[in-house]
């Protein structure tokens, strides 16, 4: 049995440091564990792999054998371009997943999501979305990767807040596709449905 406090104190305690809350953290686990659609998970924006972690944690938990596939530059988003001086967090992000043991269940596409989704299947069961939060950007993910979610499939966005531009680019979406529908915000997670 996995508990799931305890395991993020041991997550801290070994430095694998992420974006999200607790309780957003929580929210993914359950959201992949408890979800039966088949097909690929994918997240877009991985950082140094907590929220990969968890994805490839509530799939274990599952048992439905999904694939997990992260895509990220590794070079950051804007905000982070300060921080990082140039310096990629891929080796971060390596370490991370195999201290946790889950480096098998996870295909890495190191590239930049406007070029990563013409290598994916049309068969998306979870997609999650945390990666830039420039319009432009949030703009084509949403253009390209929910047409390949399947039928009841799940779309998570993190940061849907009006501090960031993807909210501007979710609510825009949402107006104009009739077939996705908001279920439940949990702090800035928002889950939408594909009907
Ligand atoms: C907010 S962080 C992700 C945090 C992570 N989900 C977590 O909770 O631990 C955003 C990530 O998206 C990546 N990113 C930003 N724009 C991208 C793009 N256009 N293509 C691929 N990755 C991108 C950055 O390199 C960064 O690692």
């Amino acid at each position: 049995m996995l508990n799931f406090h305890e395991y993020l104190k041991y997550l801290k305690k070994n430095k694998v440091f992420g974006m999200m809350t607790e309780d957003e953290l929580q929210a993914l686990l359950l959201c992949v564990m408890n979800h039966d659609v088949d097909g690929d998970i994918v997240e877009i924006g991985a950082w140094a792999g907590l929220s990969t972690i968890l994805l490839a944690m509530g799939e274990t938990l599952s048992r439905l054998h999904r694939r997990v596939i992260t895509i990220d530059h590794f070079k950051g988003s804007l905000e982070h371009q300060a921080m990082l001086k140039g310096k990629s967090t891929y080796s971060m992000f390596m370490r991370n997943i195999s201290l946790c043991k889950v480096k098998d269940k996870i295909k890495v596409l190191q590239m930049d999501s406007q070029e990563a989704h013409k290598l994916l299947d049309q068969q998306i069961s979870i997609l999650f979305l945390d990666g830039s939060h420039m319009y432009p950007h949030v703009k084509k993910e949403l253009k390209y990767y929910p047409e390949k979610v399947k039928k009841n499939g799940l779309i998570l966005i993190h940061d849907y807040e009006p501090q960031w531009q993807t909210k501007i680019a979710v609510d825009e979406w949402i107006q104009e596709n009739e077939e996705y529908e908001k279920v439940v915000l949990i702090n800035t997670l928002l889950i939408v449905r594909k009907k």
